[in-house]
């Protein structure tokens, strides 16, 4: 481990690590997005270049397609690839069943396409991102920019019925901007506080037009790997 790392980055250190272990010789790899990701995609230039390894990476954000290729990791798209054999990426939250809130980095319309044509989903994680019940970290739910006023107030309708502890709706910025996805397009952070039935959530959001797709992540993830602070790291699956 490298020295000086803060406590957090120790223990995604020690996630990302133990994931890469799982990336064998020939394999096609989803390559997620965010802090801990960004470990995974260094720990495995790092076995690229010194085991020789060969393997495809697919990433799931502009930021990592930049940093693999700088790694020295061989990109190509989804579509080139095909099938996945594996995806590693980091997460929000994750609750007993495995289920996630991702989005925090405005990548889960890439990742989800990504980890849902993967054979199997590896999420990396430090203990703080697990919890009893998703909701506490705010919703990311990506639309497109056309009728976002519109869009908004249908999403906040969607939710009334809905079993959530709060209902605010914000629109994500970038200073003084609408933050803007890879895509081109928007997210509305949804602060509901506690999710009571995340499938039923994650159906209802995807229905309201102009809805690209959510941050839950329901029944994609295989396993999680979570790391600490002193190096070690437990799989929950
Ligand atoms: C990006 C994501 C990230 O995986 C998630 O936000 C976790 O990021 P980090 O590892 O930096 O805590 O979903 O869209």
């Amino acid at each position: 481990m490298p020295a000086d790392l803060s406590p957090a980055d120790k223990a995604k250190y020690a996630a990302a690590k133990r994931a890469v272990e799982f990336i064998e010789d020939g394999m096609r790899v989803g390559l997620g997005t965010g802090s801990t990701a960004a470990w995974m995609v260094r720990l495995l230039g790092k076995r690229v270049r010194e085991e020789g390894l060969r393997i495809t990476g697919v990433p799931t954000s502009s930021r990592t397609a930049k940093q693999a290729r700088e790694e020295g990791i061989t990109v190509v798209s989804l579509d080139e690839a095909g099938w996945l054999d594996l995806t590693i990426d980091g997460t929000d939250e994750f609750d007993p069943d495995l289920n996630l809130i991702k989005g925090g980095g405005g990548a889960h319309l890439q990742e989800k396409i990504v980890a849902a044509a993967s054979d199997q989903m590896i999420v990396i994680a430090d203990t703080a991102k697990d919890v009893p019940q998703l909701g506490a970290f705010p919703l990311p739910v990506e639309v497109i920019p056309f009728g976002l006023k519109a869009t908004k107030a249908l999403v906040e309708e969607t939710l009334v019925p809905l079993d959530v502890a709060g209902r605010k709706v914000t629109l994500r910025m970038n200073g003084d901007a609408p933050f803007v996805t890879d895509e081109g397009n928007h997210i509305l952070d949804l602060h509901l506080g506690r999710i009571g039935n995340p499938s039923r959530l994650s159906l209802v959001l995807n229905q309201v037009p102009g809805v690209v797709e959510n941050g839950l992540f329901i029944d994609l993830c295989s396993r999680v790997i979570i790391g600490h602070i002193d190096g070690s790291a437990e799989i929950r699956k």
